[in-house]
């Protein structure tokens, strides 16, 4: 089994109220011991805004990370009615911020406003899970290594720093639907992003890529034999206690 650094983060969507700290307790009593035998690994919950505060406040442990699901590009304060920005964010408490997901593609976030997001998150300090991934028309016209570059080279800008950005490619066609890609196809498009961006943007390493789509407590053994992926995305299953806790588990079996 490896011995790299694993991302286990949770994407709880629009969910959780502050009753849910029960599911960050249980995570915390599980990985306190978990941690001492496999310690290369992290995790990392996405929250809804409402609650970033509320958990840094309650959770006791240091075991468990808070990030936020988006932010304004508009790093600071202004006349953006209902949006968040990323120094509300910081401010809050949270260390990590989904960027790109594509929930809100469809709602309006192209590559370049994307690319306007990460400056600013990136400004505050705060590191970015850039999501990317192809829909199913645009995988059946076989344009997904297209699709991707194109995300890629759309939103990173060549002065930002890849330390604090990981690439998380999610199919769209997998996220929700318990469909998940062939190990095979995976693989090559885990080693297509990787070189992509060392190449583009000049990097003496291989970019931290994470996969996320439909992961479960079943799939999870398929997902941790390709040595390329470094961790994962976990939406449904991570507003579960149990389910989080056994795909991390399950990992390494
Ligand atoms: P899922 O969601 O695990 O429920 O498929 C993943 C995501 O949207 O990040």
């Amino acid at each position: 089994m490896t011995n790299k650094l694993i991302y286990f983060i949770g994407n709880w969507k629009m969910f959780g109220d502050f009753s849910s700290i029960k599911i960050i307790n249980k995570l915390n009593k599980f990985y306190s011991k978990f941690k001492k035998i496999h310690y290369r690994n992290k995790i990392i919950l996405c929250v809804p805004y409402t609650l970033i505060h509320f958990f840094k406040e309650k959770n006791k442990s240091k075991h468990i990370y808070f990030g936020a699901q988006n932010c304004h590009q508009h790093q600071t304060n202004g006349p953006f009615t209902g949006s968040i920005s990323a120094s509300m964010i910081k401010k809050v408490g949270a260390q990590y911020v989904i960027l790109g997901h594509s929930e809100n593609r469809s709602s309006g976030d192209t590559n370049h406003k994307i690319r306007d997001k990460i400056k600013s998150a990136l400004n505050e300090k705060l590191r970015i899970i850039f999501c990317i991934g192809e829909t199913f028309k645009e995988r059946k016209e076989k344009k997904t290594i297209s699709v991707l570059r194109k995300q890629i080279k759309g939103s990173i800008d060549k002065k930002y720093n890849l330390n604090k950005i990981i690439i998380a490619y999610e199919p769209v066609w997998s996220i929700g639907t318990g469909n998940v890609p062939q190990k095979n196809e995976l693989r090559k498009i885990f080693i297509f992003i990787k070189r992509e961006i060392k190449k583009t943007f000049k990097i003496k390493s291989f970019p931290i890529v994470i996969y996320g789509g439909s992961v479960n407590a079943k799939n999870i053994s398929m997902f941790s034999s390709i040595s390329e992926i470094d961790g994962f995305l976990i939406g449904g299953a991570s507003q579960s206690s149990k389910k989080f806790i056994d795909i991390i588990k399950n990992y390494y079996k």
